[in-house]
């Protein structure tokens, strides 16, 4: 084998041990894990039977404070729709029972990642009534586009 090839494997190999090594320290090591807002873990093939999410949905929890439980799933979520008066801060905690998806709602900062196993929290506070479309932008399949549902701020 050619000096220069030899020195070109030597190389790619190690570069390829070198990333090993940084993305084992980085999630053994320093425990850096899926994105952040997912403390929380679940057994991801038997959420239904765990609480919270054995019954989903929204809890008055203080004065203008929600909970909203929310469980997600090829190709929807439970509930997908929610209904609060202006001025509500509702806190979302959201995981999937099957694969990847996501919880956005646009025009706002809420934006999760579901990842199986893990239960993503967000709070927000909606100020303005009106409908808020929620929707999921990981792609998860062939429904993945209707996969939605809505907030309905409600003008009291
Ligand atoms: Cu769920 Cu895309």
């Amino acid at each position: 084998m050619p000096k220069l090839e030899k020195i070109w494997l030597a190389i790619g190999s190690g570069s390829l041990v070198l990333f090993l090594i940084i993305t084992g320290v980085m999630a053994v090591g320093m425990g850096l894990n899926p994105p952040d807002g997912m403390q929380t873990t679940i057994e991801p093939d038997k959420v239904e039977a765990q609480a919270p999410f054995d019954n989903p949905g929204l809890e008055q929890i203080g004065p203008n404070e929600y909970k909203a439980t929310i469980l997600s799933f090829v190709f929807g979520y439970d509930p997908n729709t929610i209904t609060v008066p202006v001025g509500s801060t509702v806190h979302f905690e959201v995981t999937t029972k099957d694969v990847v998806h996501g919880f956005h709602i646009p025009g706002t900062p809420t934006n999760l990642m579901l990842v199986p196993g893990h239960v993503a929290e967000y709070s927000q506070t909606f100020h303005e009534p009106g409908e808020y479309l929620f929707l999921c932008h990981e792609y998860c399949g062939i429904g993945h586009e209707v996969m939605y549902g809505k907030i309905v701020v409600e003008d009291v």
